[in-house]
Parts: structure tokens; sequence; C-alpha cells
């Protein structure tokens, strides 16, 4: 079985009613980045970084996969199918992805602030001010915050080398390191783009733009290549 390698933005989710970041009335054009998911923030007014991640994990518990994620998952059948998500939330998987690998971490996720390998899975939305873990200190987001280091990485440049067919997805390529996995798409492996705006990936790489959302994108893809 040929290896599928995807990367997938914050477009992979829209259609789930998820907001993005950079599109607008996106997220960013909300809140002050440094404010909401930097460490400086945090070390400033931890409450409200808790707050903005509050709303963002209360929609995710009522938002389901899209018909994107679903065609994604079904081309488990043809490939072995490995994805490498910017995104925080769970839909990959909730709809039936087997091998995910999110480089920003996990909105359903907490972790210890003074023991980073200590990491809980949230059942309910809200992470407040005292919720500590066992070894008393408070809990935060799993999430990587601009600034912060990407553990995940190396993993991700090793899958997409990997690749016989690499597929970029609602993602505007603008922060690093994700956008720079691209460099490791191996030379002449076909590389198709779904995105309904304005791309323009070079690094000489042999590009095919699905200009659709993902669901329709996917969609067609699975046509051309299976
Ligand atoms: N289907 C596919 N693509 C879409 C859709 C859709 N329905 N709607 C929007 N898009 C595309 C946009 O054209 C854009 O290229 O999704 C992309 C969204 O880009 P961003 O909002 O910048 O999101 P992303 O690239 O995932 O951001 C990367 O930045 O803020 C940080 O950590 C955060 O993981 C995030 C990272």
């Amino acid at each position: 079985m040929k290896t599928l390698v995807v990367l997938t933005g914050a477009g992979m989710s829209a259609e789930s009613g998820i907001k993005t970041f950079r599109d607008m009335g996106g997220l960013w054009e909300q809140y002050d980045i440094m404010e909401v998911a930097s460490p400086e923030g945090w070390a400033k007014h931890p409450e409200v970084v808790l707050e903005f991640y509050n709303q963002r994990r209360k929609q995710l518990f009522e938002s389901s996969p899209n018909k994107g994620h679903l065609e994604l998952a079904e081309m488990e059948k043809y490939f072995n199918v490995k994805i490498i998500t910017q995104n925080v939330d769970d839909l990959h998987e909730r709809a039936g992805s087997s091998n995910v690998l999110h480089l920003h971490g996990e909105l359903k996720k907490a972790r210890s602030t003074v023991d980073p390998s200590l990491v809980y899975e949230l059942d309910h939305w809200e992470l407040k001010i005292g919720d500590k873990c066992e070894k008393g200190s408070q809990l935060r987001p799993h999430v990587v915050w601009f600034g912060e280091a990407v553990p995940a990485i190396s993993e991700a440049e090793k899958i997409v080398k990997t690749a016989d067919i690499f597929v970029v997805i609602g993602t505007s390529l603008n922060v690093y390191p994700a956008a720079g996995l691209l460099w490791n798409i191996p030379p002449g492996i076909p590389v198709y783009l779904i995105d309904p705006g304005e791309m323009n990936i070079t690094q000489g790489l042999n590009v095919t733009q699905i200009k659709k959302k993902a669901s329709e994108g996917i969609a067609e893809l699975k046509k051309m290549i299976t």
C-alpha cells in the first residue's frame, strides 16, 4: 500500500463550524495572540488564557467531524494514511483516522505546569484556576503557544519523508516549523493542495491545487488517486 501523508490546518475543521485563524473574521482578528496563546499571556493573566481555550473546548464538545474528515478516514482503505495536523481538535480521530500526529497539542488535554510529562484527558470543557496536577501545580492547556518548542516536529519530518503522495489541506502555511515540513517532501512525488484560497507553494514541488473546500476537495482528490 502506498503512503499518503496529509498536513492539515484550521481549514480542515472550518466546515465543522470551527473558526480558522487568519481568514476574514478569524480568531486572530478577535484576539491578540500574545494575550491568549503565549507564555507571556499565561504569566500575565492565566485566567484570560484559560477562558480563551475553555470557549474553544466548549465549542469542540459541541462540534462533529465534517465530510472531509470522514472522507480522509475512508482513504485508509486505499492507502497507509499518516495525518500530521496543526489542529488541536480531535475531529480527525472522531472521524476514524487511526494515525494522527498533533503538532500543536490537543485541546481536550491539560498538562502540569511543573512536570510537562503529566498530561490529563479532559472530559469536560472548563479548566479553571485551582485545577491542579497530582504534584499540586496549576494545569494549563496541552497546546503549543507561540514562542514554545514543537516537540513533535522531528517525528513529523520523518513521516513526511515516507510519503508517496503528499496532501496539504486547509493551512495558510504561515506558521513555522509546521510550514517548513514541505522541505522534507521526497523529490518528484505528487503534491496536492486542497484550499479555496489563493496559495503559492513553490519549493520546486510538483503541486496540483484543488481550489475547493476540504469536503469537496478531498472527494475530488479521491477520484484522482484511487
Ligand atoms: N476548506 C479548506 N481550506 C479552507 C477552508 C475550507 N472550508 N476555509 C478556509 N480554508 C483555508 C484558508 O484559505 C487558509 O489557507 O484554511 C487556511 C487557514 O489558515 P489559518 O487560519 O492560518 O490556519 P492554519 O494554517 O491552520 O494556522 C496554523 O497558526 O495560529 C496558529 O497554532 C495555530 O495551528 C495554527 C497555526
